[in-house]
């Protein structure tokens, strides 16, 4: 039946794509658009599980009625107060007047700053149940699992986890909410990049809701982005376990800018050195071409990066500079490094470079070249041989 999407007996999808927005938070590119996820559990009482961006309120509202055939929504549970997901809060407390909103301590004072609600709240805390008749929700708290008033809650019956944004995913959904009916190709690295973007500065918090859930059965995860995973468990997971340690495979990630081509060259041959060093998975990104957060991705899948730059007003080139801070925002672990930059008349990107290593505390692989004018026969060398060297620490790093 069309949009009748049944996740368990009683909790049906009623979740939205977005395949208008062109950057998510307004600076993250999204070429395969997103999803914003909602669940309606209706039993005794109804439940409905956070909402959705405001500008696709008309049709999540329209899917909530068409379930509903005129009962009202008893309990809104908002794990999550991003606006992607409560966005449409204020809304739905109009159309429902007498629904409760379930939340935790925090999330109250979100609710209020952000839509001046304070009245007809359910504070529930750590391990608190809430009765929807034969179903219940039991709720554990996430704090940082992106903001800090991030909670989930699971539904014992169905064995259902309801995750906020944890396992979430970029991409909208094409024809259907379930991973085993989705082609999930794209979605992979489109998962890995959501991580990277917008959890990945939390990695302790992302383990301590990892081990406080592994105690509970779970059949499904319902996150608040992309597939509903029912078939593909113990992947997801794993790969979160895996990211929020930080932990990468061999392969050399080389985000350069370049004004005329000069510092692309010398990233061309610190490339070749890579390859020569026993390396094949190498990606060269142009920041200037390439989102910031598809490289982010990159350097979350693998243990190498070596940024090249032109100096620019006496500092790294705008656009590295910015991708540096995005590293550092993000406590990116465990890498080897290295940098190379060209410049003409006074030298500063490789001075940039070289301290953003030590605020990360990663070791500097190599002697990091910074060529004056166009590439000598010796810079290019000593990018090759820099490749060559930050390849084999990679590889080493995994012995
Ligand atoms: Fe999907 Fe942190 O909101």
């Amino acid at each position: 039946m069309y949009q009748k999407r049944e996740i368990a007996d009683k909790v049906f999808y009623v979740g939205v794509n977005d395949r208008q927005k062109h950057l998510f938070e307004n600076y993250l590119s999204l070429p395969y658009g997103v999803s914003y996820n909602s669940y309606l559990i209706v039993d005794e009482k109804v439940a409905l599980l956070d909402t959705v961006d405001l500008s696709f309120s008309d049709h999540f509202i329209s899917q909530i009625e068409s379930l509903l055939n005129g009962r009202p929504v008893d309990f809104l549970v908002v794990h999550h107060m991003e606006p992607d997901h409560a966005g449409s809060i204020r809304l739905l407390k109009t159309r429902y007047p007498q629904m409760k909103l379930v939340g935790n301590k925090k999330t109250f004072d979100f609710l209020k700053g952000y839509f001046n609600i304070d009245a007809d709240l359910i504070e529930v805390a750590e391990g608190d149940s809430l009765s929807l008749g034969k179903k219940k929700l039991v709720f554990y708290m996430a704090p940082m699992v992106h903001w800090p008033e991030v909670m989930v809650s699971y539904e014992p019956e169905s064995q259902t986890l309801f995750s906020a944004d944890a396992f979430g995913t970029f991409g909208a959904l094409n024809g259907s909410c379930f991973d085993d009916e989705l082609n999930l190709d794209f979605f992979w690295d489109e998962m890995r990049r959501y991580y990277a973007c917008i959890v990945g500065k939390f990695g302790m918090p992302v383990q301590n809701a990892l081990k406080k859930l592994s105690a509970l059965p779970i059949k499904t995860i319902c996150s608040l982005h992309g597939p509903v995973w029912r078939a593909q468990l113990e992947k997801v997971v794993a790969l979160y376990d895996r990211w929020s340690r930080y932990e990468t495979e061999p392969g050399v990630v080389i985000p350069f800018g370049s004004m005329y081509g000069n510092t692309q060259t010398l990233a061309e041959a610190v490339a070749e050195g890579v390859v020569a060093g026993g390396l094949q998975n190498v990606v060269i990104h142009n920041v200037s071409k390439t989102d910031a957060s598809f490289i982010l991705a990159d350097i979350f899948k693998y243990n190498g990066l070596i940024v090249g730059s032109p100096t620019y007003m006496g500092e790294a080139y705008p656009l590295v500079d910015a991708l540096l801070t995005k590293i550092k925002e993000r406590g990116v672990k465990h890498h080897v490094y290295s940098c190379f930059g060209s410049h003409s008349w006074a030298t500063g990107a490789v001075k940039r470079m070289t301290e953003f290593a030590e605020a990360m505390k990663w070791e500097v692989v190599g002697a990091p070249v910074d060529n004056k004018f166009a590439p000598t026969e010796d810079a290019l060398q000593k990018c090759f041989q820099l490749g060559e060297e930050v390849a084999q620490a990679c590889l080493k790093m995994k012995e």
